[in-house]
């Protein structure tokens, strides 16, 4: 499989399950071709088989720089260069915690996964979206990261949020210089394994972050957007 001319390629991280092989999906329906980066193997394997031709596999552990520098080799060898990198996997949601008691064990976790992971592999991917075409950064981020209005709820898992937006903003402003785009894009509360039962139907949660991969141009570079939607930060 191979990209030609005019496709778009993205990465998507967290492809195993839940959001994020959604979003590879609705990537591949659109015409796009889709680096399905999982951690789990078998799973990564088992979402690009299904998406086809236009998906190809890659063993991915964002909080592992050796792994992620070899997630850059392969794209590199493959490619030659990256259109879109879409920041999806997370994990720490931690509803009913209470920050006063919390294990901070878990609130390093968010840190380190949704934080940490995001800015090492925008860092690592920079060389490859600088070759790319309309390039963007999508950091999957929630409501939950919003200050104005925040509060205990969900405590590792918000914070960590509020630090991805926070991400978000510094990297649009460092990345203007290379033309290239970087957005924070709420799914809203979703059902998925993460978001329980209750939630939108994944096909809804993952609409928006495709339509912010395809046409990143739409909002100044920097927006928190959930359905296309200005969100406050
Ligand atoms: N669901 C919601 O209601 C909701 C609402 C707002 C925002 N979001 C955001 O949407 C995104 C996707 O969430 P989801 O609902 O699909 O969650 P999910 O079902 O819990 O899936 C999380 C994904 O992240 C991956 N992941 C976690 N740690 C990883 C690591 N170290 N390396 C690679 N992959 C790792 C998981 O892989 P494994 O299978 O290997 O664990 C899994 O694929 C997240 O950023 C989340 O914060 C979700």
């Amino acid at each position: 499989m191979s990209a030609a001319n005019g496709e778009r390629v993205v990465l998507v991280t967290g492809a195993g399950r839940g959001l994020g092989v959604e979003i590879a999906r609705q990537l591949t329906d659109a015409g796009g071709t889709v680096v399905v980066a999982a951690r789990d193997p078998e799973a990564g394997a088992s979402t690009a088989k299904e998406l086809g031709d236009r998906a190809w596999p890659l063993t991915l552990d964002v909080t592992d720089p050796a792994s992620v520098q070899a997630a850059v080799e392969a794209v590199d060898r493959r490619h030659g260069r990256l259109d879109a990198l879409v920041n999806n996997a997370a994990t720490n949601f931690d509803p009913g915690s209470d920050p006063v008691t919390e294990d901070l064990s878990v609130a390093d976790g968010a840190w380190r996964t949704n934080v940490l992971a995001p800015w090492r592999l925008t860092q690592a991917f920079v060389p490859l979206l600088r070759a790319g075409s309309d390039a963007v950064v999508v950091n999957v981020t929630s409501s939950l990261g919003s200050l104005t209005g925040m509060g205990a709820h969900s405590p590792a898992y918000s914070v960590s949020k509020a630090g991805i937006n926070a991400l978000t903003r510094v990297f649009a402003d460092a990345l203007t210089r290379d033309g290239i785009a970087v957005h924070a894009v709420s799914p809203g509360w979703t059902a998925t394994d993460m978001g329980g039962a209750g939630g939108r139907p994944v096909a809804d949660g993952a609409a928006g972050i495709i339509d912010v991969v395809r046409s990143p141009a739409s909002h100044p570079s920097g927006s928190f957007l959930q359905d296309g939607r200005h969100v406050p930060w």
